[in-house]
C-alpha cells in the first residue's frame, strides 16, 4: 500500500511529484508528504494529514518549494496511526538520508532497538523510519556511498519494501530499492523518475524500466542506473507503455468508478478478442482440412500461445486450484461453476490470505490459477510463490503488465482492462470472468468435454457478451432511481444459488464498500439457517435468479423473504417476467449462455453500489480504510 514517486531533472520537481501522487492517492490517501530538494541545499519537508489536497494547498500545488530533486508519498497507514508525525518522508537527525518507503518492515523492532542502542532516536510510529535510519547508520559506519549503505540494510530488513531515498551528499541524485512491492523507473529529456505505478509518470514519459526483486537504483537529471545486492550494474529493457493517457483520467466522469463501469463492453472484448480468434488466424490452422478453412470466417478458435499454455499442457491437468483475494476470489467462484460444468474438472478456490497458511497436498497434475488485478497483492503474490514451492504449474490472470504476480507465474493470460483507478474493483473484474470463461472452454475443447458445435456456440456468444453489458448500462437509470429511495437503508442482503451466489457475493461487496450499508450475500438455501432471523419488515434483499435450472427454487427463497416483510428486488433474465409476481423491483439482464450470465447480472449490481455510495455522499473512488492495492499482509 502507499504510492511513492520521484523526480530529478531540468523541472521543478514540487509541481510533479503532486501530480504523480494524485494519481497514486488510490493506493492510500490518510496523509502525503514531500521533500524537494534545491541544488545542495537540504532538502524541504512538508507533509500534511488527509488528503493529497491538504498537502498540495500547504505548498501551494508545489511551486513553494523549489527544487529538480524530490521525492513524495501518500499513505495507507500501517504502522502508526495516520498524523502528520507519522506521515512521509522520514529523516535521519542531520537530514543526512530523507526516504519515503511503502511496504512493511517486518522486524524494525528489532532493528529500532538496535539503532537505539547507538543512540538513535525515533520522532514516530513508524517502520520507515527505522529504515531510514538504519540506511544512515550503513551510510556512517562503512562509508561506501549509498548503493553499498542500502544494500547492507536490504540484507538486514524483513519485510516488503519499495524506498526511495536522497543523501544529502549527493545533491540531484535518488536511490531506490524494491522487494514485493512494485517500483517502477521512468525516463524522458526532462529527467528520471520513480514511481509505485504508471500513470503517476505517464503525463511524462512512457519509457519505464520495471526494478526487480533485491534490486537498486540510482537516478540523476540524465539517467538511471540499475544494480544488485552485489552493487553490480544490472542491464535492464527500457519498454514503452502503450496505453492512452486518457485511459487514466476520469473522461467526463464523475467518478472514476462510473467511468470504469462504462469501459467494461471494451475490457471484456479487448480481453476476449485476444485470445478468441476467427479461426484462419489461429495458430496452426494453416494446416486444417480445405473445408474448415474455407469456412473460417465463421469459425472461432481459441488461441491461448500468447500464455503458453499448450493442449499438451492441459492434458496434463486433473484438478485447479483459483487462489486470489476479494473480488478477483468472487471471480474464481464464479469460474469454478463455468470450468466444472465445461470441462468435468475439480476447482477448489482459495483465498490467498487462507491458501498461504495452510496445509495443502496437491496431486501432481494440480494446477494454480491466481487471479489479481494489480498483480501486487501481497496475499495473491505469497499464494503464487506457495503455490511454486509446492511444485504446481501456475498461471496467472493479471491485468498491469509486468507486476510481479505476472513476472513470476509459470504463464499469464494478461487482461486488458487498462488502468482501473477506482479502488472498487468493476471493469477488471468483468475482464477476469471473461478470462476464465475462456480458460473453461479451452480446457473443455482440450479435455473433449464439449463438442465442436457446443464450443462455437459459447464462442460466438462470448463475443456478444460485450454487447449486452452495453444494453445493461442503457437501463441504468432505473438503479439510480431505485438506490435513491434506498439510500437510508442500513442493512441488504442477496442470495442466489450456484453461479448467482457468486455474483451475490461480489454485488454484496460492491454495495458495502463504498457505500458503507451492511450488505451479506448467501446462497439462497442456506439462509433460512440462522441469518433469516436478521431480516424484518422493509430490509432490503436482493434475489439474483438466472440460471434457469434452479431458477424456481431462488424464486421459493425469495418469498420465504417477503413472508417476513423483505423488500424484494428480482435480478434475472429477459423472460423469466414471473420475477414480477414476486418481486416489488426487477431489474432484467439480456439473455445469453446460462454460463455467461454472471457477467451480466454483477452491472446493476455495480451500478446500485456506485449510486447508492453517491447517493450517501460518500467518496465513491477513495472509499474509507481501504487502498487500490494491498501490497501488505
Ligand atoms: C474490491 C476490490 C478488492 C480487490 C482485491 C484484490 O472492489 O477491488 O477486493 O479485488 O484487493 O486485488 P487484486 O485483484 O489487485 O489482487
Amino acid at each position: 500500500m502507499c504510492g511513492i514517486v520521484g523526480f530529478t531533472g531540468k523541472l521543478q520537481a514540487g509541481p510533479i511529484l503532486l501530480d504523480g501522487l494524485s494519481k497514486l492517492e488510490y493506493r492510500g490517501y490518510d496523509s502525503a508528504g514531500v521533500a524537494v530538494r534545491d541544488g545542495s541545499e537540504d532538502p524541504v519537508v512538508v507533509k500534511a494529514k488527509g488528503r493529497l489536497s491538504v498537502l498540495s494547498a500547504k505548498i501551494d500545488g508545489g511551486t513553494a518549494i523549489p527544487g529538480t530533486c524530490g521525492i513524495g508519498h501518500t499513505r495507507w497507514a500501517t504502522h502508526g496511526e495516520p498524523t502528520e508525525q507519522n506521515a512521509h518522508p522520514h529523516v535521519s537527525e542531520d537530514f543526512l538520508v530523507v526516504g519515503v518507503h511503502n511496504g512493511i518492515i517486518e522486524n524494525y523492532q528489532e532493528l529500532k532497538e538496535k539503532l537505539i542502542g547507538n543512540g538513535y532516536t525515533f520522532y514516530s510510529e513508524t517502520d520507515t523510519e527505522v529504515a531510514v535510519k538504519l540506511i544512515d547508520y550503513y551510510y556512517k559506519k562503512y562509508k561506501v556511498g549509498p548503493i553499498d549503505a542500502l544494500a547492507k540494510t536490504m540484507v538486514r530488513v524483513r519485510g516488503s519494501y519499495a524506498l526511495a531515498v536522497m543523501f544529502r551528499d549527493y545533491p540531484g541524485e535518488i536511490y531506490a530499492a524494491r522487494k514485493d512491492s512494485p517500483l517502477i523507473l521512468g525516463v524522458s529529456e526532462e529527467g528520471c523518475f520513480l514511481a509505485s505505478d504508471v500513470p503517476a509518470i505517464l503525463k511524462y514519459t512512457r519509457n519505464v524500466c520495471y526494478i526487480d526483486n533485491l534490486e537498486m537504483a540510482r537516478l540523476t537529471a540524465d539517467k538511471f542506473e540499475v544494480y544488485d545486492l552485489n552493487g553490480d550494474v544490472v542491464r535492464k529493457p527500457v519498454k514503452e507503455i502503450t496505453w492512452d493517457a486518457e485511459a487514466a483520467e476520469k473522461g467526463g466522469f464523475r467518478h472514476f468508478m462510473l467511468k470504469e463501469i462504462h469501459e467494461q463492453p471494451h475490457a471484456v472484448e479487448a480481453t476476449v478478442n485476444s485470445a478468441v480468434k476467427p479461426a484462419a488466424q489461429a495458430e496452426g490452422l494453416e494446416a486444417a482440412p480445405e473445408k474448415v478453412r474455407e469456412n473460417a470466417d465463421e469459425l472461432l478458435e481459441i488461441d491461448l500461445s500468447a500464455c503458453g499454455l499448450t493442449e499438451e499442457i492441459v492434458k496434463t491437468v486433473s484438478s485447479i486450484w483459483m487462489i486470489a483475494c476479494g473480488s478477483a476470489y468472487h471471480v474464481g467462484l464464479a469460474a469454478s461453476y463455468v470450468i466444472e460444468d465445461l470441462a468435468q474438472i475439480p476447482v477448489r478456490c482459495e483465498l490467498a490470505s487462507e491458501f498461504r497458511y495452510r496445509k495443502l497436498m496437491p496431486g501432481p497434475e494440480t494446477m494454480a490459477v491466481i487471479i489479481s488485478q494489480s498483480g501486487e497483492t501481497a496475499d495473491t503474490l505469497a499464494a503464487l510463490r506457495k503455490a511454486k514451492s509446492l511444485g504446481i504449474r501456475t498461471l496467472a490472470i493479471v491485468n498491469v503488465v509486468g507486476s510481479s504476480i505476472a513476472r513470476e507465474a509459470d504463464h499469464v493470460f494478461y487482461t486488458l482492462a487498462g488502468p482501473e483507478i477506482a479502488v472498487a474493483t468493476t471493469k477488471a473484474y468483468s475482464a477476469q470472468l471473461a478470462a476464465c470463461d475462456i480458460l473453461a472452454m479451452y480446457f473443455a475443447k482440450v479435455r473433449g468435454t464439449i463438442g465442436a458445435e457446443r464450443l462455437q456456440e459459447l464462442l460466438q456468444e462470448i463475443r456478444k457478451v460485450p454487447g449486452k453489458i452495453e444494453k445493461v448500462l442503457e437501463d441504468k437509470e432505473r438503479i439510480q432511481w431505485f438506490a435513491s429511495k434506498f439510500a437510508h437503508m442500513n442493512d441488504a442482503f442477496l442470495i442466489g444459488r450456484g453461479l448467482d451466489s457468486a455474483v451475490c457475493m461480489e454485488g454484496s461487496l460492491k454495495i458495502k464498500e463504498i457505500s458503507y450499508i451492511h450488505s451479506e450475500a448467501y446462497a439462497a438455501g442456506e439462509l433460512k439457517h440462522g441469518t433469516i432471523s436478521l431480516v424484518e419488515p422493509g430490509t432490503l434483499a436482493i434475489g439474483v435468479a438466472t440460471q434457469p435450472a434452479i431458477y424456481e427454487k431462488t424464486l421459493s427463497n425469495m418469498v420465504e423473504l417477503k413472508s417476513r416483510g423483505a423488500y424484494l428486488m428480482g435480478l434475472t433474465v429477459y423472460g423469466h417476467y414471473a420475477m414480477e409476481d414476486t418481486a416489488a423491483f426487477t431489474v432484467y439482464v439480456p439473455k445469453t449462455d446460462p454460463l455467461f450470465t454472471a457477467n451480466l447480472a454483477v452491472i446493476p449490481l455495480q451500478l446500485l453500489g456506485y449510486y447508492l455510495a453517491v447517493n450517501r455522499g460518500e467518496d465513491v473512488d477513495k472509499p474509507r480504510n481501504l487502498a487500490k492495492s494491498v501490497t501488505v499482509e
